[in-house]
């Protein structure tokens, strides 16, 4: 999973203004922190900040300042514990022996945190890396390498690393996995980082670590062993990418590579959270008891968030049987809800910052209820005011159009949903393990999706013309549709309108005539013969119908998406991925700028 960034250096030369650098590189994933650390004369230096490369390059004059020629430095995009100085890496063991940097999440860190600090060591971040430098110092046996061994068996979860150690003045130690990180090979020096923007400028010559491979590097050396620590040869590959390209991994825009992210991202946000058959929140202040107190559940949410909601909303209500509202936070904060200590308000934003939601969540807290809040980025406002929060783990998400971030939210809403269910027995077990483990095939049935979405090109050819289309669907294909037809607006300026198949037979009708594009969503296989009665409606009045189903929902259609089979609880997961390639296909074709839409912004922080 890509967090943020890692870069080592070892070499003949200041490590340190190499190091800045190479971060600054990365600093187009975005990052909350950063940090280096630096060995020299047996002494490793750290510099932190919880603001900007550019801070630490200013106290350093650019790195200038520190000497040493082996060192490591990282962006953090935090998991656990806020964007702080302290919670910066690297990290050091309490001997200062040991200096790490970390990408991803350890996840039994809180065992291993707990059996050291009755050891005696002293914690002094929040972090979950923090275990590594103090596992290293507690089982180091005056080798380097097993000692690391050791170590990174201990750990679950994902991780990118890279340490140094003082009584190795010339090594950078690299172990990766589930996190991406390679070794840029080069005559005087080697540097190791988590992405090859951070490496092109000084060569392009690339080793790709396998998971559960560790490297041990010095400037005219690199061992490195397999997961059964035996040593191998690598190859090395010359990359002919530019630093433009290795930002996007390769690919024309940050869309494109977030959508083919999703597999992964998905499975971070299930990751840990399904133990013996169960889902589990760490931390969760809810408890069993406040539960079963709650009569209503209000969601709200805007944007794709909100279409998030309207997924959750469904869901929710059919495992839990409480009702529950989702609510634009723009409408809900300027009306007169009814919330009270018996509500439970749920409020998902990506990035946590958006003014609306903000506003929305604090009048829901003022009237008493217990906020859950569902974020990607971790010590956001939302996250801070929140009661409980189920962090997504997308990772930095930067084009305008989301879609891994999305992607997560609804991993987060099926696992909370099955989480009450568990809870209030308003599901079977048997019922209850069939839907986790349909849960846990998302991240290789979404990779399914994509990987059968070859037809979506043709498609998006056939409506780049078109100055309005429809999409229809009823219950989640209805909630997809409103996500497919914003996917489109926001970034191919075609208008677009979504609506719930039943409802066009109301007045929408009417402007069905030969020609229109209509897509129907059709993947809710108990609807898919009420949704056959609704492509007649409108194929009776002239329309082209673009369909998606799974082969469980044929319909009549001029042109077909088909997506894989799922419990049909998860479907949008699924429906999505095609709707996500099309508008961004569309706007391909119109040469439109993909990751920049014009008047939107990441991050909405102005009512
Ligand atoms: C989605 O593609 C949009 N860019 C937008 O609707 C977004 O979902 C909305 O602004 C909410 O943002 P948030 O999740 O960061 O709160
Ligand atoms: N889990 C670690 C933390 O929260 C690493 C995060 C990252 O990948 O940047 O500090």
């Amino acid at each position: 999973m890509i967090m943020c960034g890692i870069v080592g250096f070892t070499g003949n030369k200041k490590s340190a203004p190499i190091l800045l650098e190479g971060l600054s590189k990365l600093e187009y994933r975005g990052y909350d922190s950063a940090g280096i650390a630096v060995l020299n004369d047996g002494t490793i230096k750290t510099q932190k900040t919880a603001g900007r490369i550019k801070s630490l390059m200013d106290n350093t004059n650019g790195g200038e300042t520190i000497n040493g020629s082996v060192g490591i430095g990282h962006t953090r995009w935090a998991t656990h514990g806020a964007p702080t100085t302290e919670n910066a890496h690297p990290h050091l063991s309490g001997n200062k022996k040991f200096a790490v940097v970390h990408n991803g999440i350890i996840e039994n860190y809180s065992l291993l945190k707990e059996n050291l600090i009755n050891d005696g060591f002293e914690f002094l971040s929040e972090t979950d890396t923090e275990v590594i430098p103090h596992l290293l110092e507690k089982y180091y046996d005056g080798d380097i390498k097993t000692t690391v061994i050791r170590v990174t068996n201990m750990l679950k979860g994902s991780y990118a690393l890279g340490i140094i150690c003082a009584d190795y003045p010339h090594m950078i130690i690299a172990a990766k996995k589930f996190s991406p990180l390679i070794i840029g090979v080069s005559s005087d020096c080697n540097i190791i980082a988590s992405d090859a923007t951070a490496i092109v400028n000084t060569t392009k010559d690339i080793i790709y670590l396998e998971d559960g491979e560790i490297a041990f590097i010095q400037p005219d050396n690199i061992e490195i062993i397999d997961e059964n620590q035996k040593k191998i040869q690598k190859e090395i590959t010359t990359i002919s990418w530019n630093v433009a390209a290795a930002e996007k991994d390769g690919f024309e825009h940050f869309m494109m590579k977030e959508i083919f992210e999703q597999p992964k991202s998905v499975a971070n946000a299930l990751n840990g959270r399904i133990k013996n058959k169960k889902v589990v929140f760490e931390n969760f202040k809810l408890s069993k008891e406040e539960l079963q107190r709650i009569n209503m559940i209000k969601i709200v949410a805007c944007g794709s968030a909100y279409h998030a909601g309207m997924v959750g909303k469904y869901i929710l209500e059919d495992m839990t049987r409480i009702p529950c509202e989702v609510d634009l936070a723009s409408e809900f904060r300027y009306r007169n809800p009814i919330v009270n200590d018996k509500t439970l308000t749920i409020v998902i934003s990506q990035s946590g910052e958006t003014a609306d939601t903000l506003a929305a969540l604090k009048k829901a807290k003022s009237s008493g209820s217990h906020i859950l809040a569902i974020v990607n980025v971790v010590g956001s406002s939302i996250a801070k005011l929140s009661d409980d929060v189920i962090y997504t783990y997308a990772g930095p998400e930067i084009a305008v159009a989301t879609t891994k971030g999305y992607s997560t939210q609804l991993a987060a809403l099926y696992l909370f949903s099955a989480w009450c269910a568990q809870n209030l027995g308003t599901i079977s077990a048997n019922d209850l393990e069939y839907f986790l483990n349909s849960v846990k095939s998302l991240p290789q049935k979404i990779k399914e999706t994509i990987d059968c979405c070859g037809n979506i090109k043709k498609i998006s050819k056939i409506c780049i013309d078109s100055s309005s289309l429809f999409f229809m669907g009823r219950n989640l294909d209805y909630a997809v549709a409103l996500e497919a037809s914003l996917k489109l607006k926001e970034i191919s300026y075609i208008h677009s309108e979504a609506y719930a198949a039943g409802e066009l037979k109301h007045g929408t009708i009417s402007l069905i005539e030969k020609g229109k594009i209509v897509i129907a969503l059709s993947c809710y296989s108990d609807l898919s013969e009420k949704m056959s009665g609704n492509i007649k409606e409108v194929v009776a009045r002239g329309a082209n119908i673009i369909s998606c189903t799974n082969e469980k929902s044929p319909v009549i259609s001029n042109q077909y998406i088909t997506i894989p089979d799922i419990d049909s609880r998860l479907i949008a997961s699924l429906e999505i991925i095609p709707f996500q390639l099309f508008a961004y296909y569309v706007a391909y074709y119109k040469g439109l700028d993909i990751d920049k839409p014009r008047n939107l912004a990441k991050s909405v922080t102005v009512e």
